[in-house]
């Protein structure tokens, strides 16, 4: 398999970025495990996905067939744009590998923080909805829900109000004495967002992984933190078994039963045996006891996507983005107005090549518009090798976009048709 290894100025300016993400965060690199995935998707084959936590716990489920799921959610505030096809791709690409799919629609925090009305969020939440399922969402193992009429959610998000102080809030959001408590509510909905799948109402403890921008991570270090915190038992591995620690009184000696060789030491229990078959046990008698026994959440993180023209892509900037809905001509004008890796005249071009490392147009190949790696590198050739002119280019980017918008809007039609197919909470 070809890895992605393209350094560019705007990559560069993320390495510098995603890089710090990277150490400052304890985010681990993607690159490392794409050997592993059977089939990668196509945003993990080309380095779009650039890191993320945990996500060895996810290919063991399905290397074992285990039982797992794949969360995001999206918050109806603005239009639908490809960045967010990027989360439902990855959502609906795990449910292929064989996780149950939850799907939040974010309306509390599109009311509450953004200041949408409910009716408003009502209906660009139906967009998101219809869109995920235009893109292939399947409606066997799959829960789409709006946070504000799930009451498993909210209440979730109750119970882990306990387990943060404000502190913890204030340095991981970046809170002042001004701040709306709206945030900090709409954090810990999206914790138990996150958190619900592992529910016993769910089946109890599970791997789960939440496809995410990188801009998410603070929600999910918060959620890690507080999985392990709520959980009764804690785990650390040692060599000839499992360490457990449990920070309620009295539920050591409960583990004694479970017919594991044991050592009682003070503060924690050495229990020796298989560690995940340990592990497993333990869970399973603490949901038993009434807990939760959560496992950390895994996250993989996508990059940003560059502005059309540059810079940052910002749903207040329309400019900036090309909507799912977008129509055809302004589409059209929206390509023509876009960045590229050309030269200044069309004679330089030919003697130097474009940079397509540079060019918006070729990430758009790159993250949507090219399936196929080799027809991908063949443009990219023909780019920097001076063989194809930028508004050539251009017109092929358009064509594919356009079919692809066309096709999107039938599907989108037929969604329609069978919401009723699916389980929505709305
Ligand atoms: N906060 C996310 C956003 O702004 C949306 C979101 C809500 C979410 N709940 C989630 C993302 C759970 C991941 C997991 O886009
Ligand atoms: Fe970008 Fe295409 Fe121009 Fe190359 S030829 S810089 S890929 S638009």
């Amino acid at each position: 398999m070809r890895t992605w290894a393209v350094i560019t100025p705007w990559e560069v300016e993320g390495v510098v970025d995603y890089r710090k993400l990277l150490e400052e965060f304890g985010i681990s690199p993607f690159a490392g495990l794409i050997r592993s995935i059977p089939y990668p998707h196509r945003l993990m084959r080309r380095g779009v996905i650039f890191g993320h936590r945990d996500y060895e716990r996810i290919l063991e489920a399905i290397e074992k067939r285990r039982e797992f799921s794949v969360m995001s959610g999206f918050m109806p505030s603005g239009e639908i744009h490809f960045g967010h096809k990027m989360t439902m791709e990855e959502i609906i690409w795990h449910q292929k590998m064989g996780a149950k799919a939850f799907v939040a629609i974010a309306d509390m925090e599109a009311h509450l923080v953004r200041g949408i009305s409910w009716e408003k969020t009502k209906e660009i939440g139906m967009i998101y909805v219809k869109s995920i399922i235009a893109l292939g969402l399947d409606n066997k193992n799959s829960l789409i829900y709006f946070q504000s009429k799930n009451e498993k959610v909210k209440n979730l998000a109750m119970e882990l109000s306990s387990e943060v102080n404000f502190s913890e809030m204030r340095a991981i959001y970046g809170l002042s004495g001004e701040s709306q408590i709206s945030k900090v509510l709409v954090s810990l909905i999206q914790s138990a967002d996150i958190l619900q799948p592992q529910l016993k109402e769910f089946g109890g403890p599970k791997p789960v992984v939440v496809p995410v921008g990188a801009d998410q991570d603070p929600h999910l270090r918060l959620t890690r933190d507080i999985a392990s915190r709520i959980s009764i038992f804690s785990f650390e591995k040692i060599g000839n078994g499992l360490r457990v620690r449990s920070k309620k009184e009295g539920m050591l000696e409960k583990l004694e039963g479970l017919g594991f060789d044991f050592r009682r030491h003070s503060g924690h229990l050495d229990i020796f045996g298989d560690s995940e078959k340990i592990e497993e046990e333990v869970r399973k008698l603490e949901v038993e006891l009434g807990g939760y026994a959560f496992i950390p959440p895994s996250s993989i993180y996508h990059k940003f996507t560059t502005g059309l023209t540059g810079g940052k892509m910002s749903s207040s900037k329309p400019e900036s983005y090309i909507s799912l809905l977008e129509k055809p001509e302004n589409a059209v004008k929206k390509i023509r107005n876009a960045l590229t890796g050309g030269r200044a005249t069309a004679e330089e071009q030919k003697r130097l090549g474009g940079e397509p490392e540079k060019c918006v147009i070729f990430e758009f190949y790159t993250y949507h518009l090219i399936e196929d790696d080799k027809e991908l590198e063949g443009i990219r050739e023909d780019c920097i090798c001076g063989r194809i002119l930028c508004g050539q280019c251009k017109k092929f980017a358009e064509d594919l976009l356009l079919n692809f918008l066309k096709q999107h809007r039938e599907k989108m039609d037929e969604a329609e048709s069978v919401l009723g197919d699916y389980t929505i909470i709305s």
